[in-house]
């Protein structure tokens, strides 16, 4: 219902704590046709008149795995204690991009090599994760809550573009998608209270980087 999206929307734009910040700071880097509280100009073509392709749709999501595969053993390897808080959280997106390759296979597509775009992020982020806990969970947050928000709609309309509205795995949650995310806020709000004022920018001054790099990632779709 409407009610109910503008509540959810709503409790997206306030759950009270560190996560309202995050938040906050990426909703601003975002362009103008990409959501109604970006405040970036558009750059190039509005994403809407993406003129996806097949092959780069899967170089995109090739990329995408490895990255969350990243995330999941740096994450699993907790070389600080926080980051064992957010294991196992049901956002996981690994696995279901596993089942979604192995489909274009079956379907008779060559699934790629991962490209700069999906390596760089990679190893970006594993060399950040061992020395500077607060960046890095500025892009463990921007990586997973941009794919269930703007990641979803590009999805659906890849799909009807390009694979006859065919749903991947990628965009499907077990469970109630919005109360995992709640649940994540949460221990985000949580693990953020110990910080310090400093620390707290310095996570939010990441962001950026969070978006140049999926940024370059999301590019690959048209490459
Ligand atoms: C939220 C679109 C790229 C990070 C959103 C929302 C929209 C959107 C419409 C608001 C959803 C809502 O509150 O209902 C897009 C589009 C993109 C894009 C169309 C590219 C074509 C990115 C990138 C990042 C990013 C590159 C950074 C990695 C986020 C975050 C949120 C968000 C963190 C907040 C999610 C939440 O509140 O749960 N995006 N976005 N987005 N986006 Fe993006």
């Amino acid at each position: 219902t409407t009610a109910g999206a503008a509540e959810e929307r709503t409790s997206k734009r306030c759950t009270g704590g560190f996560v309202d910040e995050m938040r906050s700071v990426a909703m601003k880097l975002h362009t103008k046709d990409q959501a109604k509280e970006g405040e970036k100009e558009t750059q190039g073509k509005p994403w809407r008149k993406w003129e996806p392709t097949i092959d780069g749709y899967l170089k995109f999501l090739v990329d995408s795995k490895l990255v969350y595969d990243t995330l999941d053993k740096i994450l699993d390897k907790a070389d600080f204690p926080e980051y064992a808080e957010f294991k196992s959280t049901g956002l996981e997106r690994a696995g279901k991009l596993a089942k979604d390759l192995e489909w274009f296979k079956e379907e008779g597509h060559s699934v790629p090599e991962p490209l700069s775009p999906g390596l760089d992020y990679s190893i970006y982020i594993e060399e950040l994760s061992k020395k500077d806990p607060q960046a890095f969970i500025c892009h463990f947050y921007n990586t997973y809550f941009a794919h269930t928000a703007g990641g979803r709609m590009i999805g659906r309309k890849v799909a009807a573009k390009i694979l006859n509205g065919k749903e991947l795995e990628f965009y499907k949650w077990e469970g109630d998608l919005s109360q995992l995310l709640q649940n994540v806020r949460d221990k985000l709000n949580r693990v953020a209270e110990e910080w310090t004022r400093e620390e707290k920018n310095h996570c939010l001054e990441e962001t950026e980087k969070s978006f140049k790099f999926n940024g370059d990632i999301l590019s690959l779709i048209l490459a």
